[in-house]
C-alpha cells in the first residue's frame, strides 16, 4: 500500500529536523531546543512510522532504542588496516620523534595536529550514500567484528550524514567509543548491588557493552563516540585538521580539544596542560596523539610494521603514588558485608589527597601479602576510589605484622560467616547497628526514597538516641516531634524539614519503594523490572519463585532472594508497616525500560488480536512503561485495533487518536527470539 504524500513529506521533514538537532547537540554542543521538545519530534516520527511502517528505514532516527539480538558477531575485513600507534611517556622520546620526522622529510619545521588520546574502544564506521551502513571493531587490525546493531544505539553516531555536506558514495571514518566516568560509576554501583562482577575501568565497560548480544541494553548504557580519522581521500581535504572539520560538517562528532602546533615545544605544552586537566573531562584520556598535519607528508613518511611513522601517542604518567599503610579498618555494609579499608599516609594523587583505599576482601589482602607499615603503590583508575595495586617488598619494616582478618563483627561482636562461594565475610546479625544505619541510609538515598534532610549524620543521631531502628520507624517519627526539637543538633525548623521530607517520600513510585527495601541483589534496574511486572507490592509479595524466574532479567539468585525477603517475618512486617503508614507505592508512573513509543503513553486494545493475547499485548506495553486502559478518551494516545474492532475504533477515529493495527504494534517491539518463532 502506497503511503500518502502528507505523512511521507512530514516524515522526511521530521527526520531532517531531528538530524539537524542531533548535529546541534552532539557536534556543536549547542542545542536549539529542549529535551522535551526533541522527544516530541521523535514521538511524532514514531507515530507516523507506526501507521506507515514502510517509512521506517534502518537509518531513521527512531532506530536508536536497539532491541535486536545478535548471537554471534560476523567477522569483517578492514580494507585498510586499523593501525596502532607507537607510544611513549617520555618528553625526550617525543623530541626524538620530531627529529626523525624532520630528517625524513628533509625540512626544519613541521606542523603537528595534536588531539586527546581517548581511552576507549576503536570503531570503524562505513556510510553508503550518506546512510549508516556498518560499524566494526578493530579486532586484530585486519579483521574485526561487525557490531552495527550495537553501534546504531550510540546517539552521537549519526545514522545519516547531513545533506548539506555532500559526501562520497562510500565514506569510512574511525574513532573512539567511550563511556562517561559518571555512567561507568553508576553502572558499577548497579552491578555491585545486584552481585555482578564489576568492570575495572570505563574502557573495559565500553568494550563489554559493545559486545553485548542485546542492543537494547547497549542503548541504555549511553556510549559516546568521537571520530578522529577519515579513511580514503575526499577532494580538498589535505590535512588532519581539515579532515576533522569535514567530518564535523558531515554531522559526525569530533572531539573539540585539539591544537595545531608549529613546534614540538607547543606539543609538549599541550601534553602538560591536559595531564593537569584530565580529571575535569567527563571521559578518560590516557595521553595525547601527535600527528603530522599534512597528508602528503604523512604519505611520504609511511608506516613501519603496524604503526605510522607520522604519529605517536604521548601518554600521561600512570596515576600512581607510593605511600604507607597505617592501619586496616573493617567496615560493615548494610547487607552485613565486611569490607577492609586501607588507611594510608595522606598522599597527593592526580588532583586530590588520598588517605583511604578499598582492599575488597580477605583474599585480596592475602594475595598482596599486605602488612601493616608496608609501603604500597596506589592507583586511580576510571573509578574515583583509589586501589592498592602493589606492595614494595624492599621497604617492608622488619617487624611488620601480617593482618589477621577479624572473626567477629567489629560493630556488634557476632561471629562472622563466609558462605560457600562468596568472597566476603558477613555479619549475619540483622540488629547490628552498622547494618541498621546502612539500611536506613540506603532507604533514604537519592536513588531510593530520596528523603531530603535525612543524611548520614542525622540517621546516626536518630539511631543512637533510639528514635528509629528500622526504616519503617521513620514514618512514626512525628510523634516524637517535641523530643526531637529538644535534641542538640535539631532546631524546630530542621525537624519540620525532616518530617516534611519523610511525608513527601510516601508518594514515591513502586520501583523506588522496591529498591529501597534493601532486598539483596535488587538494585535500581531489577526493582524497575519487578515494578513493571507486578504493579503492586502485594502482588510482588505473593509471587512464587517460578513467577519470578520467568521474568526477563530475573535469574534464580534474584528470585530466591526476593522470596527469602518476603518469607522472613521481620522484613515482611516492615513492608506492611510502610503500607500502613501511607507509602502508596503506586506504579502508574514510568516503570520498566524506556521506549520512545510506549513509555508514558496510554493505550487501548480493541478487537481480536491474531498473533497474541490481550494479556501479552498488555505485558509488552507495561514492560516499557506504557499503560493500558479500557476505554477510549481524549487522554488515550494509541488504539491498537485487531479484527472486528467496533465502537472504540469509531470513537478513536472521531477523536483523531493514533490507530495502529496488530502488525504495526508488533513492529514497534524490539525483536526478540520469541517473536521470530511466533
Ligand atoms: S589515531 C594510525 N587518534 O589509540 C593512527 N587514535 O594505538 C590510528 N585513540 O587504537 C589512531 N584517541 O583507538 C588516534 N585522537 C586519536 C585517538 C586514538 C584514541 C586510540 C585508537 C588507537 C589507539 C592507538
Amino acid at each position: 500500500m502506497a503511503v500518502p504524500d502528507e505523512p511521507r513529506t512530514r516524515h522526511a521533514t521530521l527526520s531532517e529536523e531531528i538530524l539537524q538537532h542531533d548535529y546541534r547537540y552532539y557536534v556543536l554542543a549547542d542545542p536549539l531546543i529542549s529535551d522535551a521538545a526533541y522527544d516530541a519530534l521523535l514521538r511524532e516520527l514514531q507515530d507516523i512510522e507506526a501507521e506507515h511502517p514502510e517509512l521506517r528505514t534502518p537509518h531513521s532516527p527512531t532506530q536508536r532504542v536497539g532491541g535486536s539480538i545478535t548471537r554471534e558477531f560476523p567477522t569483517v575485513a578492514h580494507d585498510i588496516p586499523m593501525l596502532s600507534l607507537a607510544n611513549t611517556y617520555d618528553e625526550e622520546e617525543v623530541r626524538d620523534f620530531h627529529r626523525r620526522v624532520t630528517e625524513l622529510l628533509g625540512i626544519e619545521q613541521v606542523r603537528y595536529h595534536v588531539e586527546l588520546k581517548l581511552d576507549g574502544v576503536a570503531l570503524s564506521v562505513r556510510y553508503r550514500d550518506g546512510n549508516f551502513d556498518r560499524a566494526a571493531t578493530r579486532g586484530d587490525g585486519t579483521e574485526g567484528d561487525d557490531i552495527s546493531a550495537n553501534a546504531r544505539t550510540i546517539r552521537s553516531l549519526p545514522l545519516r550524514l547531513r545533506t548539506e555536506a555532500p559526501s562520497p558514495a562510500e565514506l569510512e571514518v574511525r574513532g573512539e567509543v567511550v563511556m562517561h566516568k559518571s555512567d561507568f560509576a553508576a553502572l558499577n554501583r548497579e552491578r555491585e548491588e545486584s552481585g555482578e562482577k564489576l568492570f575495572a575501568n570505563p574502557r573495559n565497560s565500553t568494550a563489554g557493552t559493545l559486545k553485548l548480544q542485546d542492543s537494547s541494553v547497549v542503548a541504555r548504557r549511553r556510549l559516546h563516540v568521537y571520530m578522529y580519522s577519515l579513511i580514503g581521500s575526499v577532494p580538498e581535504v589535505s590535512t588532519q585538521h581539515a579532515s576533522l572539520e569535514f567530518m564535523r560538517h558531515c554531522g559526525l562528532a569530533v572531539n573539540p580539544h585539539t591544537r595545531r602546533c608549529e613546534s614540538i615545544d607547543e606539543v609538549i605544552d599541550f601534553w602538560r596542560t591536559w595531564q593537569e586537566k584530565r580529571d575535569a573531562l567527563p571521559y578518560e584520556i590516557d595521553g595525547i596523539v601527535v600527528k603530522v598535519d599534512d597528508f602528503r607528508q604523512q604519505e611520504e613518511l609511511g608506516n613501519v610494521a603496524r604503526s605510522p611513522r607520522w604519529a605517536i601517542a604521548f601518554k600521561f604518567a600512570a596515576r600512581q603514588a607510593r605511600t604507607v599503610l597505617e592501619r586496616i579498618e573493617v567496615q560493615v555494609g548494610r547487607m552485613g558485608t565486611i569490607t577492609p579499608v586501607a588507611h594510608l599516609q595522606p598522599v597527593p594523587l592526580s588532583g586530590s589527597t588520598i588517605s583511604r583505599a578499598t582492599l575488597h576482601n580477605e583474599d585480596f589482602i592475602r594475595e598482596l601479602d599486605l602488612r601493616l607499615g608496608d609501603t604500597v603503590i596506589i592507583e586511580k583508575g576510571g573509578d574515583v576510589i583509589p586501589k592498592v595495586t602493589a606492595v614494595v617488598r624492599e621497604e617492608r619494616p622488619a617487624d611488620a605484622p601480617p593482618f589477621s582478618f577479624p572473626t567477629d563483627c567489629p560493630v556488634c561482636g557476632s561471629v562472622l560467616q563466609r558462605p560457600e562461594g562468596e568472597a566476603s565475610w558477613f555479619c549475619e546479625n540483622l540488629r547490628c547497628p552498622a547494618q541498621i544505619r546502612g539500611r536506613i541510609e540506603h532507604f533514604a538515598s537519592r536513588g531510593a526514597m530520596d528523603i531530603e534532610g535525612l543524611g548520614e549524620a542525622v540517621i546516626d543521631a536518630l539511631v543512637e538516641q533510639g528514635f528509629i531502628a528500622t526504616y519503617a520507624d521513620l514514618y512514626a517519627l512525628s510523634v516524637h516531634r517535641e523530643k526531637l526539637e529538644s535534641l542538640e543538633r535539631f532546631g524546630s525548623k530542621s525537624v519540620d524539614n525532616l518530617l516534611a521530607g519523610i511525608e513527601q517520600s510516601k508518594s514515591r513510585t513502586l520501583d523506588r519503594v522496591i529498591h529501597s527495601l534493601g532486598i539483596r541483589y535488587v538494585g535500581q534496574t531489577v526493582a524497575r523490572i519487578l515494578a513493571g511486572h507486578f504493579r503492586s507490592l502485594s502482588a510482588l509479595e505473593a509471587a512464587e519463585e517460578d513467577d519470578l524466574v520467568r521474568i526477563d532479567g530475573i535469574g534464580p539468585r534474584i528470585a530466591s532472594s526476593v522470596i527469602r525477603f518476603f518469607q522472613n517475618d521481620e522484613t515482611r512486617s516492615l513492608v506492611h508497616r510502610l503500607h500502613d503508614a501511607g507509602v502508596t507505592a503506586e506504579s502508574d508512573t514510568v516503570v520498566g525500560e524506556d521506549h520512545p513509543f510506549f513509555t508514558n503513553r496510554i493505550f487501548v486494545l480493541t478487537g481480536t488480536l491474531a498473533q497474541m493475547t490481550r494479556d501479552e499485548a498488555r505485558a509488552h506495553i507495561e514492560r516499557f512503561g506504557g499503560k493500558v486502559t479500557g476505554s477510549v478518551s481524549k487522554k488515550t494516545d494509541v488504539v491498537v485495533a485487531g479484527d472486528a474492532a467496533g465502537s472504540k475504533l469509531d470513537k478513536a477515529q472521531r477523536l483523531g487518536i493514533t490507530i495502529i493495527d496488530e502488525d504495526s504494534f508488533l513492529a514497534q517491539l524490539p525483536e526478540s527470539p520469541q517473536q521470530e518463532n511466533a
